[in-house]
């Protein structure tokens, strides 16, 4: 998300934990089955579908299509595009290409959201890298998660991690809390200062998701609307779980496909 969201963090109660994990499992099998369609010459129209028709199979309502107007299921950004591509039948995936497959729904009346980038094919190493580096930084991301830890232990096991590895952390949009609506209090900016920011505590849903780049990170939005791409080009990575902290440390609810 782009906003800045400064309204009260809701905490959620188990059995509403247990609601958002019924719909991250259907998101879950969602992305499992679009990443399945990933292959060279693959129109990201036709992932599209695949995320449509699971949607139907799964009983759940696609989160994005029609949200701010936003014209489908899934978000399909290649190489060069950070987030919000729109799926289209002039888009063709080629080898080498990286990939950014982003999927939220809603089932009885909670959300999940979640997101995964792939190669397509066979990749550059640096490429690659980029992937693994950005999937590590959720990991961290989520490793943070721990009751009395702050937002900015958080946000800054990201941005230590990814500049570490020589990458760019693309600071216009941020993870959110998530639960009765997509986007909900508190806004989670991958940069910030250990230590500082809202204490966490059990009950506490967020959407992490950690965009990198291999450039400087500014972005531009395309005449689309939606689009967001590099401003240099570079290519960018984005990996999103939804997850909550329990009494028993950070759980992922958007596992569990198969
Ligand atoms: N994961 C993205 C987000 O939380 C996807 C939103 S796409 C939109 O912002 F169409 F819903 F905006
Ligand atoms: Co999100």
């Amino acid at each position: 998300m782009r906003q800045a969201t400064a309204a009260a963090i809701e905490l959620k109660s188990g059995p509403e934990i247990e609601a958002i994990r019924r719909a991250g499992k259907a998101v879950s099998c969602v992305l499992a089955k679009v990443a399945a369609a990933v292959r060279p010459g693959v129109k990201t129209s036709e992932l599209e579908t695949v995320a449509r028709d699971q949607s139907k199979s799964h009983g759940v309502k696609p989160a994005f299509l029609g949200y701010r107007g936003y014209p489908a299921a899934l978000c399909v950004s290649v190489n060069a595009e950070v987030v919000h591509g729109i799926p289209s039948a002039l888009r063709a995936l080629a080898e080498g290409d990286i990939v950014s497959l982003d999927y939220g729904c809603v089932l009885e009346g909670f959300y999940a959201d979640a997101a995964v980038t792939l190669g397509v094919g066979r990749i550059a190493a640096q490429a690659q890298k980029l992937l693994d580096v950005t999937r590590v930084s959720l990991e961290r991301a989520i490793a943070a998660m721990r009751t009395d830890a702050r937002l900015g232990d958080v946000s800054s096991a990201v941005q230590d991690y990814v500049e570490e590895q020589g990458f760019s952390i693309v600071l216009d949009f941020s993870g959110h809390g998530i639960g009765r609506a997509l986007h909900e209090a508190p806004s989670v900016p991958n940069y910030g200062t250990a230590g500082t920011g809202t204490r966490l505590s059990p009950g506490l849903v967020l959407a992490l998701e950690p965009m990198v780049s291999a450039g400087t990170g500014r972005t531009e939005v395309l005449a689309d609307g939606w689009t967001a791409v590099t401003r240099d080009g570079s290519l960018a990575a984005h990996f999103e779980h939804t997850v909550a902290l329990t009494e028993s440390g950070p759980d992922i609810l958007t596992e569990g496909h198969g």
